[in-house]
């Protein structure tokens, strides 16, 4: 069954989607990684495809930029069409001056300056965590590829252009390694709907170190890793 936003039919999509936030990136790596690759959705051209990595399936999808995007995406994957896990893999922005440029952070919680979670009426603030199953099996495979990699608290951010400038060390104060746009949402959509989710991100600009910040080509090279992280553990 269709949504607004999705055109795929119900077994479209495989039990475990990589997100990228760009749908170009989403489509270059099904054609680069996935055998019996099919594109399932084109809607608003946020590609998805499904097809298989080591003979198992798996679906790529965009999910935008922001919160309210990869909300409105992951929401429908889990509701109607029965996805368990999605794995975003995307980039941020350095908060801390141990995590380097093209490093590779998974991502154990995310705070938030948005009111994502405003919506369940709790009586006190919401954690929002990934799913320490994706978690444990991430951190294996980085471990065996010998990736550089930091785990930890990220923020996921409503703004990349802050009024504010002072406000990512004040994450960082509190332990934050690094700032995004997406995760809180996918995280808090998975522990609302009892599903699973996890993200990856290659640090692609630096707040506090004076480093040069990664082309779109180095993007793509760096992204690698990270990539073959997520499909290991689809
Ligand atoms: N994604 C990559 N870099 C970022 C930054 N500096 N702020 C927010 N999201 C990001």
């Amino acid at each position: 069954m269709a949504t607004p936003h999705n055109e795929a039919s119900k077994g479209d999509f495989a039990k475990t989607v990589l997100m990228p936030g760009d749908p170009l990136r989403a489509k270059y790596l099904a054609e680069h990684y996935l055998d019996n690759v099919r594109q399932v959705n084109g809607v608003r051209g946020m590609l998805a495809y499904t097809g298989t990595y080591k003979g198992k399936e798996v679906s790529i999808m965009g999910s935008g930029m922001g919160m309210p995007s990869i909300g409105i995406y992951s929401y429908e994957l889990y509701t109607q069409y029965d996805v368990e896990n999605i794995i975003r893999i995307g980039s941020a922005g350095s908060i801390n001056k141990d995590v380097h440029i093209r490093d590779v952070i998974i991502a154990q919680g995310a705070c938030t300056d948005s009111a994502w979670a405003h919506q369940y009426e709790l009586p006190g603030t919401f954690s929002a965590i990934s799913s320490y199953d994706l978690l444990e099996k991430a951190v294996c495979e980085a471990k065996k590829k010998q990736i550089h990699y930091h785990v930890g608290n990220i923020v996921s951010s409503d703004l990349f252009y802050h009024a504010d400038v002072e406000a990512s060390g004040r994450w960082s104060n509190v332990g934050c390694l690094a700032v995004e746009m997406e995760s809180y949402a996918l995280f808090a959509n998975a522990a609302y709907l009892g599903k699973k989710a996890l993200t990856l991100l290659t640090i692609s600009d630096s707040l506090v170190n004076d480093e040069q910040e990664t082309t779109a080509q180095e993007r793509e090279r760096t992204f690698t890793d990270m990539m073959e992280v997520a499909l290991e553990i689809a």
